[in-house]
């Protein structure tokens, strides 16, 4: 028998035509949602490979359920947070990701997207447009900020950090400071890139970018202490993980003006925009609040590379050979 790869939603063709190519039984979850636990728990029994998303909880349970064929996860998404690591080390499993230059790119790209629709008000001034407001030119109509002399903060110099950081000074003129435990001494050549605290980079930045992987040490990395410490006149950007950002605290810093606006493609409670909705305070509320749904990587070439990153890795493991992007 071929070996059996279970997909949980179907997505850029590439990958999928890649393993069936390979002449293994391919199936995948027919409809276009999150595939419900119920239905994932049944599908795995006996599976040698599962293609999962970011939105699928893959931990001892599913595993348990797979039983001892299952001998890889690639998960088709560079974070990996929604994978129990530990539980599938336990069981020799491997679990892959899907980084890509691609990705990276698209996702600098977004996040630059953001930072211009913050400094230049686009949203606001869409909505102004579209609502029949515009009566004619006027000196003080939506004005903005420039970006060309700002200092962009990046947290996280990885490659979308590093991705986003040469945008910004490449492409906007834009002074840069990073906050790593890691030196990145390529970006600090080529950018001029100067490493600081993290404190400082929020006492300095004007745009505060935000490139960590979400774990227990960036679980609320921003909260009510940082949003305190940034200026007044900066933007937050999020196009990491949500929790990274403790939502409420950044809903009282944009309610006090403590900041200049937010820039968010991730949710702390995601599916949902705003965690619950106590004290009338929402996201949506804000004008200065630039909301995405969690779409800054969501290009055809970024999400066909990741769809040949997964499906390569698999092809390695299920080959006997060592996976090709191990998440670590
Ligand atoms: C990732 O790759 O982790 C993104 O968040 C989804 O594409």
């Amino acid at each position: 028998m071929p070996p059996s790869i279970y997909v949980t939603r179907r997505f850029a063709d590439s990958g999928i035509k890649a393993l069936q190519a390979k002449g293994y039984r391919v199936e995948i979850y027919p409809k276009d949602e999150i595939i419900p636990r119920k239905e994932l728990l049944k599908k795995v029994k006996g599976v040698d490979a599962l293609l999962s998303l970011l939105t699928d909880k893959i931990d001892e349970e599913v595993f348990a359920a797979a039983g001892p064929s299952l001998k890889i996860v690639a998960n088709y998404a560079v974070g990996f947070d929604n994978i129990d690591l530990a539980a599938a080390n336990k069981r020799g499993i491997e679990v892959t990701n899907a980084p890509h230059d691609k990705v990276n790119e698209a996702v600098a790209e977004h996040t630059f997207a953001l930072i211009i629709c913050l400094a230049h008000r686009i949203a606001e001034a869409d909505q102004f447009s579209k609502a029949e407001k515009y009566t004619g030119w006027s000196p003080t109509l939506l004005i903005g900020t420039d970006l060309s002399g700002k200092t962009l903060g990046i947290v996280g110099a990885g490659r979308i950090g590093a991705s986003a950081a040469r945008r910004g000074v490449k492409g906007f003129g834009m002074k840069l400071v990073y906050s790593d435990m890691r030196k990145n001494p390529e970006i600090e050549k080529e950018l001029g890139a100067k490493r600081v605290t993290f404190e400082k980079l929020l006492q300095t930045s004007d745009f505060v970018s935000l490139h960590v992987p979400l774990l227990p040490s960036t679980r609320h990395l921003i909260s009510t202490k940082q949003l305190a410490m940034m200026k007044k006149s900066a933007f937050l950007i999020n196009t990491a993980r949500g929790p990274i950002v403790d939502e409420k605290a950044l809903l009282r810093a944009l309610e006090t003006k403590k900041i200049a606006g937010a820039g968010l493609d991730v949710f702390e409670c995601e599916p949902a925009i705003d965690c619950d909705i106590r004290d009338n305070l929402e996201l949506r509320s804000f004008p200065n609040a630039v909301l995405t749904p969690h779409i800054a990587s969501a290009t055809i070439e970024a999400r066909e590379a990741m769809s040949m990153i997964a499906a390569n890795n698999i092809i390695a493991v299920l080959s006997g050979k060592k996976p090709l992007n191990p998440a670590k």
